[in-house]
């Protein structure tokens, strides 16, 4: 494997309060660079100081937004070693994503030490605070001079890293999601299951206004029938609905969340079956109307579990459990987050501690 080299900065800034931390408002002293170039493949990985990126004005990214980008945490465990979460599925995710937007791949084990390396090199910037981690941004761009549309010749990979708090600024207090009736996020054979900016970029206006309109995100449906719920803004969704879990099935057009998977992998486990279906909005909204919708969670990187407090369909809201975090919701959030910041047992296998050397196994699941 190609060695990571390392160039530390002399300038280091000082910690935020870890009382403050928001999310992505802070950002660590490195980040980890490695370029692409047809003809040679991945070459230089190197840890630098953190700076700006320079990047040519007709860099493909910047007219055709070739993107794409994975979020994943370091946890600090209760014993103080700092440990990541199924690392290597950000990995393959991220190789998929490529995949889909005609970029690079990288060998998986090469992407697994990059992440492992730099969170070492960042060890100090993992906070210790209750619900708080450092959150990696790992990206990768298509950085040719070139305004005609074709292959991609050159890209770079970048590797940043934020400690953070909630996503949402009021922790597990349960948010108000609205269902999205005019855009659309993604169609089938788009890239709609590839975690690429684009996504994001085109999920703005909805979620502009709906803020307008006092809640936190939408809920997103197909793209086609505009008929099956789909996933919120920044995370996958999950409902019970007369006692049994459901949660939209990955149809082409929805993202593979690791901790969506995590969970339904965690609550079979349990004994508690999740159903992976299409959920019709007519359906979830009779649940709300005759109140079968017991409880429902988004569920993501960031967000790890956000209750849903009320979902609005239109002008007609419904409040979901009283607008409080439910039973269930609450043991999933403990259960989950217990294996990620290392309270918890881990009989999955799926923790990583970054002082574990390279080449060492690595979850598989
Ligand atoms: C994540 O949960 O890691 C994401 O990438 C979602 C993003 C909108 C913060």
């Amino acid at each position: 494997m190609q060695e990571i080299t390392v160039t530390r900065t002399t300038h280091p800034k000082s910690k935020p309060d870890q009382s403050a931390l928001g999310f992505g408002k802070y950002y660590t002293d490195h980040m980890l660079l490695m370029d692409y170039t047809a003809g040679i493949g991945w070459h230089e990985p190197r840890i630098v100081p953190f700076a700006d990126l320079e990047l040519h004005p007709a860099a493909v990214v910047l007219h055709y937004g070739t993107e794409i980008f994975e979020g994943l945490k370091a946890y600090r465990r209760p014993d103080g070693r700092v440990q990541l979460f199924r690392p290597m599925e950000n990995v393959r995710r991220m190789n998929n994503s490529a995949r889909r937007m005609a970029l690079p791949t990288m060998d998986e084990e090469l992407g697994l030490e990059c992440l492992r390396k730099f969170v070492e090199v960042e060890q100090d910037w993992v906070p210790s605070a209750p619900g708080t981690s450092l959150y990696l941004r790992p990206f990768m761009i298509a950085t040719g001079a070139d305004l005609a549309l074709h292959g991609i010749r050159e890209a770079r990979y970048v590797l940043i890293a934020s400690p953070v708090a909630s996503y949402f600024p009021d922790g597990l207090k349960p948010v108000k999601i609205m269902v999205e009736d005019e855009d659309v996020r993604a169609v089938r054979g788009g890239t709609g299951e590839a975690k690429c900016g684009g996504n994001y970029a085109a999920s703005t206006r909805a979620g502009d206004r709906a803020e307008a309109k006092g809640y936190s995100q939408v809920l997103w449906l197909d793209g086609v029938e505009r008929k099956y719920v789909e996933e919120v803004g920044s995370m996958n969704i999950m409902f019970k609905i007369a006692g049994r879990v459901v949660t939209p099935k990955l149809t082409g057009s929805i993202l593979p969340g690791i901790t969506r998977k995590s969970a339904i992998e965690l609550l079979t486990s349990q004994g508690v079956p999740v159903d992976e279906r299409l959920i019709s909005v007519d359906e979830l909204r009779q649940a709300c109307e005759d109140g079968t919708l017991e409880e429902a969670w988004g569920i993501g990187t960031a967000a790890i579990i956000s209750p849903v407090g009320a979902l609005a369909f239109g002008d007609r809201e419904y409040t979901i459990h009283g607008g409080e975090i439910g039973p269930f919701s609450q043991k999933l959030y403990d259960d989950l987050s217990g294996i990620q910041w290392g309270r918890k047992p881990d009989p999955f296998g799926w923790t990583f501690p970054v002082d574990q050397p390279a080449g060492a196994p690595d979850c598989q699941k």
